[in-house]
């Protein structure tokens, strides 16, 4: 089997097992400031581990939920559940996100969104696809036109960041929505039904697997200051590529 067949496979496995602890009594436990995980989490990831080490032993796996890789050779780097704190409120927009890195290049990227079913997969140089359909971010031309996305840091400093630049942007764009899963809002804008996401406090995870997928429909990813994107650096700019220089002007006034 391929990398990609191996991460739709292990993202619908972990899917499923969220989808079915979904009803269910949760546990839900606080491991940091403002930052929950629940059985769904930890179940999810065993999902995916499961599936990657039974096709592909020898690769390295760098999982939210406590697993740690080096950078060398073949490196999948997880979420088992991207929107836990949704997860937890029953608010129906998380998903399962993995993005695979090679010699540090990062070569595909699956997000599945258990709840609507829809499957975000790309190989790089292969174009994206949801549920087999090719992806094409939007043709919005102007700031001013533009739906953009963002979610909220949980540290205090980052937040206050957040809020200055939504503050800057606000009177650029058209108007803002959150939906409080970064990988699906990324595929949101791969997909064109966003303009453009931003963050300032990511994790590797959140973004690995959805930047193939954005890069592949054709999007574009710097870091918030303009300066070179790395899915290790914490800040981001999404955007369908023709607004961004436009939202990097916006940010800086
Ligand atoms: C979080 C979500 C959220 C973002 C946080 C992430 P988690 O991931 O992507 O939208 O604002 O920064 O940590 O903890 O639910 O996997
Ligand atoms: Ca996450
Ligand atoms: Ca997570």
């Amino acid at each position: 089997m391929s990398l990609i067949e191996v991460a739709v496979e292990a993202a619908r496995a972990a899917g499923a097992e969220i989808n079915q602890r979904l009803p269910q009594d949760r546990d839900i436990r606080t491991k940091g400031f403002r930052d929950l995980v629940t059985d769904a989490d930890v179940a999810a990831q065993d999902q995916l581990v499961a599936v990657i080490k039974g096709r592909f032993p020898h690769h390295g796996i760098c999982s939210e939920e406590g697993l740690q890789a080096g950078d060398q050779g073949t490196v999948w780097v997880l979420d088992p559940l991207d929107g836990t704190t949704n997860y937890a409120h029953r608010y129906p927009a998380f998903s399962v996100a993995i993005g695979v890195v090679q010699d540090g290049e990062l070569v595909v990227g699956v997000v599945y969104d258990p709840v609507r079913q829809q499957l975000f997969a790309a190989e790089r140089g292969a174009g994206a696809r949801l549920n087999g359909d090719t992806l094409r971010v939007s043709q919005t031309q102007a700031p001013i036109d533009a739906l953009v996305a963002l979610d909220f840091a949980r540290e205090p400093a980052a937040r206050a960041a957040q809020m200055a630049a939504m503050v800057r942007l606000s009177t650029h764009i058209s108007t803002f929505r959150s939906c409080g899963s970064a990988a699906l809002s990324l595929c949101y804008v791969a997909a064109g039904w966003l303009d453009a996401y931003f963050h300032c406090a990511l994790c590797p995870w959140d973004v690995a697997g959805p930047a193939v997928i954005l890069a592949e429909a054709g999007g574009q990813l710097t870091a918030l200051d303009g300066a070179p994107w790395h899915y290790q650096l914490p800040s981001c700019l999404a955007s369908n590529r023709v607004l961004h220089a436009g939202l990097l002007d916006a940010l800086r006034t």
